[in-house]
């Protein structure tokens, strides 16, 4: 079964992937497609990249696996170091884990057991925003707020509670940017409040939302929000497992934003793809809380297996040393601006409602009347329309009924980010004259 796809469907028109360089795949009948979603928000340095492969090939030679509970080895050793490096402010402590949900699941229940240990044991919710996605596993899933996802499961955990995410282009409290007061973030307040500030541990969101159309927030959120968090000694948790190493123009989203979390958790895009890795990253006022004589049994209470595998954290180090040596979160930051600039030309075809999104991270939705904002019928499917053209014509997109995500390899060039406008575009006029 393939991640959250009718198998009925694929089957019928299965797409196999036989091998892939660059941002280009090629199928097993030997039909290229250009990656513009680098796999999905993962292939940051892009596919066949020689350094990573070596890297994992020299360390598969000295040790594969180093037993959890007892050691550490000297690839997971020098890949935390770079990860405090290259992290904003304090985050200077890391732990190694496998997947994005591991991340996100492991980075709330630092946030409870943080309070249980610095004297507030009754500060158990978090807060996430509605539209989120935070991972499959049941706590990652009961604070995702995409309904779609978790019907199914209900009832998910208890202690989630969440809130309307920044959607300024359809402001559900009628309001408009920038007179409005950052309602989107003050109401956070107001939740904590209703809540009881004194149940309240954590606050988890995307710097930058996927789902619901790559939900931006204007630049007054994060760090609105951080404030009402330190007001009420609640950890502020961001999940970069998309928005991380380099994609929205800086290394992490944090950096875009200007905001410090005091948890950030990582995915995707820190090896690449070329091995399972996720990480959380704490700062050092939460790390304190951890550290203690072995009878205190302060020690953060999580593990997995796979957490700090060495063949993992060679093609981290490998993959992070490109996209520093590279200097790739400029690339998209230049490259965001020549797609913006390919966009204004769709924009002349008249469902482009509104484009969000910073540096690689693009993310465009349609409506039928862009004066009115008013969606297309939901049987229109526009959204679905143009990605499948695309894919037909060899172009991988992130697509939805109402939009549509670019978020290429950041070593796309520019003449092939052009072709991918070039396919884009026309898959638009195409859909549009059905
Ligand atoms: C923002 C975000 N958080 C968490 C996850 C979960 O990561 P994983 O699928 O590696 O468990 C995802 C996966 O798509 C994600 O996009």
């Amino acid at each position: 079964m393939l991640d959250l796809r009718q198998m009925k469907t694929f089957v019928a028109d299965p797409l196999v992937i036989a091998r892939a360089d660059g941002v280009w795949y090629e199928d097993v009948h030997g039909k290229r497609y250009l990656d513009g979603l680098s796999g999905i928000f993962v292939v940051t340095v892009g596919h066949n990249n020689r350094r990573v492969i070596e890297a994992m090939r020299d360390q598969l030679d000295q040790v594969a696996f180093t037993p959890p509970l007892h050691a550490t080895n000297l690839p997971a050793l020098q890949l935390v170091e770079k990860l405090a490096e290259i992290l904003p402010g304090d985050l200077n402590t890391v732990k190694l884990m496998s997947s994005g949900s591991e991340a996100t699941e492991a980075a709330m229940k630092m946030a409870r057991q943080y309070h249980r240990q610095t004297g507030h044991p009754q500060k158990y919710k978090i807060i996430s925003r509605y539209w989120g996605y935070h991972g499959a596993t049941f706590g990652a899933l009961s604070a995702t707020g995409t309904v779609r996802r978790k019907w199914m499961f209900e009832p998910t955990l208890q202690g989630f509670v969440h809130v309307w995410p920044p959607t300024c282009y359809r402001c559900p409290f009628g309001l408009s940017y920038p007179g409005c007061g950052i309602r989107c973030a003050t109401i956070v307040e107001d939740t904590i409040q209703l809540e009881g500030p004194e149940t309240v541990a954590g606050l988890i969101l995307e710097p930058i939302g996927n789902t619901g159309g790559i939900v931006t927030p204007p630049p007054e959120y994060l760090p609105l929000l951080r404030r009402i968090c330190d007001r009420y000694n609640v950890l502020l948790i961001f999940d970069e497992i998309i928005t991380g190493f380099g994609r929205t123009g800086q290394m992490f989203a944090a950096q875009t934003f200007d905001t410090l979390p005091d948890i950030l958790c990582m995915g995707k895009g820190i090896t690449s793809g070329y091995a399972p890795l996720a990480a959380l990253a704490c700062r050092d006022h939460v790390a304190a809380a951890f550290w203690g004589e072995e009878e205190d049994q302060v020690e953060f209470a999580d593990g997995h297996t796979y957490g700090g595998n060495p063949l993992s954290c060679a093609a981290g180090l490998a993959s992070i040393a490109e996209i520093i040596e590279r200097d790739l979160p400029r690339r998209a930051r230049e490259l965001g601006g020549q797609l913006l600039h390919r966009l204004e030309a769709v924009q002349e075809l008249g469902v482009v409602g509104e484009i969000r999104g910073r540096g690689l991270l693009i993310g465009v939705e349609f409506v039928r009347d862009t004066r009115t904002k008013e969606r297309f019928p939901a049987d229109a499917k526009l959204g679905l329309r143009v990605g499948r053209r695309a894919l037909a014509k060899g172009l991988i997109l992130r697509f939805d009924p109402d939009w549509i995500a670019f978020a290429p390899p950041l070593v796309i060039s520019e003449a092939e980010l052009d072709l991918m406008m070039d396919i884009f575009t026309e898959s638009v006029q195409e859909a549009l004259a059905e």
